[in-house]
């Protein structure tokens, strides 16, 4: 199986459970609280981990104890965690997550020592980069370390997943250029290419723009739609699984472990794109970020389940 290598942010996620999301200048009561292990970086690493695939993963935190029960979940998921950057004057990243009565989540990120996560260490990294053979990376860490890695991953003839999350204003037609995959959700796909927001249509035009751009493939994830895989060769909708949506906290960063397993063990991008589904489908019935993850087992079991209903 191939290794995969993630790079990206660690979070302490501090969740609040609404009825609604508070309109500006509103204060609403909050029913729940949580403090959660998360971060975009992180999430896609333990799912790595958690889905069966092979991966290291390189991250900043802080010397608060804050990502103590991240890194715990690194070992239990067995991710290669010896190269993280520990800023010891330095506070862990923090997320303040609403999540309302319908799942739907707003998210704002303190990002602390995600923000040594950057070039300089990246560079001093660079043999894990060397050792891996799919690099998957989002972008909630340094945008100027992450366009580092993925030009010199694909240099060195890695294959390169950029899930575009938190999206940038743009992406460089020459990072666009070294991307095998581009995983942007229907929001980021709009920002980065200002296509119609319709189904399919508008999204599988935006597609075909950041295609001519230069991405390899872009898939687009669609929440309660599927997902939407645009290639040179055409466009194919994979639908959602049916499920009840509880909390849709880091369905895209399983959506996008899940592809990279799947990558790593060779199959073919049909199978790996209900694979993804699946997963996605398990997390969003399930509360918060690397609490909602599945493993393996659920993950076929319920494919299992559900392909014989
Ligand atoms: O993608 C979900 C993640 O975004 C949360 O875990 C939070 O930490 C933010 O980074």
């Amino acid at each position: 199986m191939k290794k995969i290598l993630v790079i990206g942010s660690t979070n302490t996620d501090f969740v609040l459970e609404v009825e609604e999301m508070p309109q500006v200048g509103e204060t609403v009561m909050s029913k729940f609280f949580h403090r959660l292990p998360g971060g975009k970086g992180a999430n896609q690493a333990y799912a790595c981990g958690m889905l069966g695939g092979r991966v290291s993963f390189l991250s900043a935190i802080g010397g608060d104890g804050l990502a103590s029960v991240v890194m715990e979940n690194m070992r239990r998921a067995d991710v290669a965690i010896s190269q993280i950057r520990t800023m010891v004057e330095g506070s862990t990243g923090i997320a303040v997550i609403c999540v309302d009565g319908a799942g739907n989540n707003s998210i704002v990120v303190a990002p602390g020592a995600n923000l040594q996560c950057d070039c300089e260490y990246l560079k001093d990294h660079r043999e894990a980069i060397d050792a891996c053979d799919i690099l998957l990376v989002q972008l909630e860490v340094p945008i100027e370390g992450i366009f580092y890695a993925i030009t010199y991953a694909h240099k060195m003839g890695k294959l390169v997943i950029l899930n575009p999350a938190p999206c940038p204003d743009a992406i460089p037609d020459e990072i666009l250029r070294c991307v095998d995959y581009i995983t942007p959700n229907e929001t980021e796909l709009q920002k980065l290419t200002g296509c119609r927001m319709e189904y399919p249509d508008g999204i599988r035009e935006g597609a075909e723009s950041l295609l001519r751009r230069g991405a390899g493939q872009v898939v687009v994830t669609l929440g309660g739609k599927g997902a939407m895989l645009c290639s040179r060769g055409g466009t194919a909708c994979f639908p959602a699984w049916e499920v009840p949506v509880k909390d849709t906290t880091a369905a895209g960063d399983t959506f996008n472990a899940a592809l990279a397993v799947g990558l790593a063990e060779g199959r073919r991008i049909e199978e790996v794109m209900d694979f993804a589904n699946a997963a996605s489908g398990i997390a969003v019935s399930r509360k918060g970020a690397q609490t909602s993850v599945p493993s393996r087992a659920e993950v076929e079991n319920f494919m299992n389940c559900r392909g014989d209903a």
